[in-house]
């Protein structure tokens, strides 16, 4: 899956725009506040629902405008729109027909992004991981979100239980409680497990490919329950020695919304370095581009769909040597939109085969529009955005 075409309307500094798309590398290049991010945030809004910079929608909304409308041609010729007003709320569309759930439009197929903010997937906590994967999780195997939201009932009744009991209710009233956490509990593991093993592969050979020096990077799902595996009467009796403590903390503590992610480099003397706590800003820049090109992969093997893949402002911070891989692998990857204040970061051969979309006050420039050609070089250095 791809997207052809991009249209917006109302959307941040966007009156009205159109761009075309190319099924491989697309760069988009502009000066500061030209409205790179905005666009590929308009992208992933109309695809996902959902902006990596807001979770309201009237932030979107074009200052004056009355209403923000992204609308995407997909390479096989199916629409997607979404639109807001503070009147009509959100009115999503597929193929011109309303939809009622903003599901089918996420349906439509996966999109990856990175944003400066996706950093926190690496440095931040172990809920950010969990929630990205989970992300990921339902965007490729369809039980997977019923899974979760399983999982997040039964703690959630299971804790209100405990509450009840530590007040001086029977204890007995937990065992039900119980029940559905380990089998809700397990059956989000199994899923869980089955990504991160399908994911870790990928990620191993994508991080070595974007690291210099080579090396080997991995990723495994820390859980509680590795050890219990599949079995509920194990999980029952971790429960069941845990009980005192829970009571009194009212608070259930086993469970996979307790997992974390792990990402990190294999030393030669078999130790690993975590790269939350041990890597640096571009290695663990380049621990999440690993992952998100490893989630394409899973979710072309797992769905047939590969989808595009955003990345917002990669560039500038990478060192050249990374920069070199990170476009290798991307011209060799389907779909990639990639912004950046400046084309030098690029070579001209890289660009060669890429669609530059040239923004100027958030509008394509005629000369570049539906083009091949390689960016001027003078006129983005001009710009007051280049390094
Ligand atoms: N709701 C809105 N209405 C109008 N303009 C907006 C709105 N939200 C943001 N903007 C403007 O959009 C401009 C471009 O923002 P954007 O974040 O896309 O820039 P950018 O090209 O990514 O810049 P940078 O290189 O600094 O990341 C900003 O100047 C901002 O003020
Ligand atoms: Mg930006």
């Amino acid at each position: 899956m791809y997207i052809a075409e991009i249209r917006l309307s109302g959307f941040r500094s966007y009156a009205s725009a159109h761009f075309a798309l190319s099924p491989g590398l697309n760069v988009v290049v502009g000066a500061n506040a030209t409205g790179k991010t905005n666009l590929v945030e308009a992208a992933y809004w109309s695809l996902r629902a959902t902006s990596p910079r807001t979770s309201r929608d009237d932030k979107l909304m074009r200052w004056g405008a009355d209403a923000a409308r992204v609308e995407v041609m997909l390479g096989d010729g199916r629409t997607a729109a979404l639109a807001y007003s503070p009147r009509l709320g959100r009115r999503a569309t597929v193929d011109g027909v309303a939809v009622n759930s903003l599901e089918r439009l996420r349906r439509l197929g996966p999109v990856f992004l990175f944003v400066p903010e996706s950093l926190l997937l690496v440095k931040g906590g172990p809920a950010r991981r969990r929630a990205h994967l989970d992300a990921f999780g339902a965007d490729v195997d369809p039980a997977y979100q019923a899974s979760v939201a399983a999982l997040q009932t039964a703690v959630r009744q299971r804790n209100a239980q405990l509450a009840r009991v530590r007040a001086g209710g029977p204890e007995r009233a937990l065992d039900p409680w119980d029940a559905q956490l380990v089998s809700s509990g397990l059956e989000l593991e199994r899923r869980r497990r089955a990504l991160v093993e399908a994911l870790a592969e990928r990620f191993a050979g994508f991080a070595a490919a974007l690291s210099p020096a080579g090396g080997a990077f991995g990723l495994s799902l820390r859980s509680a329950l590795a050890d219990i595996g599949d079995d509920p009467d194990g999980y029952h009796e971790a429960l069941w020695a845990r009980r005192p403590r829970e009571i009194e903390s009212a608070v259930s503590a086993l469970g996979p919304h307790r997992d974390d992610l792990e990402i990190f480099e294999s030393l030669p003397t078999g130790e690993r370095r975590d790269l939350r706590l041990f890597g640096s800003q571009g290695e663990q820049r380049a621990a999440v581009l690993a992952l998100l090109l490893a989630e394409r992969e899973v979710a072309e093997q797992w769905t047939g769909q590969r989808g595009p893949l955003f990345l917002d402002d990669v560039m500038s911070e990478l060192d050249d040597a990374r920069r070199r891989l990170l476009v290798r692998l991307l011209a060799a990857s389907g779909q990639a939109v990639v912004t950046t204040t400046t084309s030098m970061y690029f070579r001209p051969e890289e660009l060669a085969g890429a669609r530059i979309i040239d923004l100027q006050d958030g509008l394509p420039a005629p000369a570049a529009e539906g083009s091949r050609r390689v960016a001027t070089e003078g006129r983005e250095s001009s710009g007051g955005g280049s390094p």
